[in-house]
């Protein structure tokens, strides 16, 4: 589909109230978007699992606006008014107005609640505009008197990516790919789309344990991160590399290979951080903690013969990535060895999930 294809084509109802909820997750890319051009066209295609314990819970009610009327739209964070929070709410809709036209009909009171604290450093990004995007959805959904799942969550992906790009991948559960590639038939730099057939047993219930390793808000945007590939002398050799990259990871699936996935999964965070230290403003968002934890990571891997392995996100947390046969085992050693360099001794035991909830009001 096209951007035109996702124009709101017309009302059918026009009620005078709506009231919609969603629970939406986070995510974690295996081979990572960085880079983009354009309004959020992926400079290359990524491949994420969708989590489930991550989320964001978003509640959105609409009351028609009478004409003369200025648009009021109000913004509660965790059960408190949080204009701050808002802004990228605000900007949002300003963004996405040509698609859903009939948002400026109504006022607005977005109430939305994390899973995560706050300052920890994962990114509420994905989980938060999924969430936004499907309630706008259902919105839409009623205005027009009522769409196929197939489109509603394909468009809900392609609003969500206007947001914040990694959000377009969560709108679908377990293993989720956003961006043209030849491997990945019906892959689009418009929207996600979900990747089910072929994906081997043992990913469906991959764990991810998020390690916080810093508290507090990063020192540099994603949104700067990205603009850094733009002059950044190993652009090309990246994007090139994360193609090559998505291809061996489609096998990868299929075969279940979980080594091959692991340390495919490690090169993809190394790759990303190592893109952030070489640009032409370089910087790090790793701290001495998170590579303390990658060191005793590989360590216990060479010594216990662990299928364990690591990836990282645009920040200092490691998540902790393994398969649920030697879950036990796993937690032991982030308990006996990894927990002392988590701030305050925080880590959340997150997994594969099957996507957002629509939630019953
Ligand atoms: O969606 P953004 O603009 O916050 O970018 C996310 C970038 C990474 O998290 C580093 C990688 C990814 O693909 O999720």
């Amino acid at each position: 589909m096209e951007t035109p294809d996702f124009v709101f084509k017309g009302i059918q109802n026009s009620p005078e109230h709506v009231k919609t909820a969603w629970q939406s997750p986070s995510n974690i890319a295996i081979v990572k978007y960085w880079g983009k051009i354009g309004d959020q066209i992926p400079a290359n295609a990524s491949l994420s699992l969708t989590l489930d314990a991550c989320h964001t819970r978003t509640e959105v009610s609409c009351r028609k606006r009478e004409s003369g009327e200025k648009q009021q739209i109000n913004f509660f964070f965790e059960g408190k008014e949080a204009p701050e929070f808002g802004q990228k709410s605000f900007s949002f809709i300003q963004k996405i107005r040509g698609f859903q036209p009939f948002l400026q009909d109504y006022h607005l009171t977005i109430k939305t609640e994390n899973s995560f604290p706050h300052s920890s450093g994962i990114a509420s990004s994905a989980s938060g505009m999924s969430a936004l995007a499907l309630c706008f959805m259902s919105l839409e959904d009623e205005l027009a008197g009522g769409y196929d799942d197939e489109f509603f969550f394909r468009k809900a992906s392609f609003l969500a990516r206007i947001g914040s790009g990694s959000a377009s991948r969560s709108i679908y559960g377990k293993t989720t790919v956003w961006g043209e590639h030849h491997d990945f038939i019906q892959s689009s730099n418009l929207y996600a789309v979900p990747h089910r057939e072929n994906v081997h047993p043992v990913f469906d219930s991959f764990n991810d344990v998020i390690l916080l390793i810093h508290e507090g808000s990063k020192s540099i945007s994603s949104t700067a991160g990205h603009a850094a590939l733009n002059h950044h002398p190993f652009a090309e050799s990246r994007y090139r590399e994360a193609g090559v990259n998505m291809g061996l990871l489609k096998n990868i699936l299929a075969a279940g290979d979980v080594a091959a996935f692991g340390e495919l999964a490690e090169r993809e965070a190394l790759m990303l951080h190592a893109l952030m230290m070489a640009g032409p403003q370089p910087f790090i968002l790793m701290k001495p903690n998170t590579l303390a934890v990658i060191t005793a990571v590989q360590e216990f891997r060479k010594q216990t013969q662990t299928p364990v392995y690591f990836t990282l996100d645009a920040g200092a947390n490691v998540h902790i990535l393994f398969p649920d046969e030697v879950r036990e085992k796993v937690l032991n050693f982030i308990e006996g060895e990894l927990v002392v360099y988590c701030e305050n001794k925080q880590y959340i035991c997150d997994r594969v999930g099957n996507g957002p909830v629509k939630q019953q009001l």
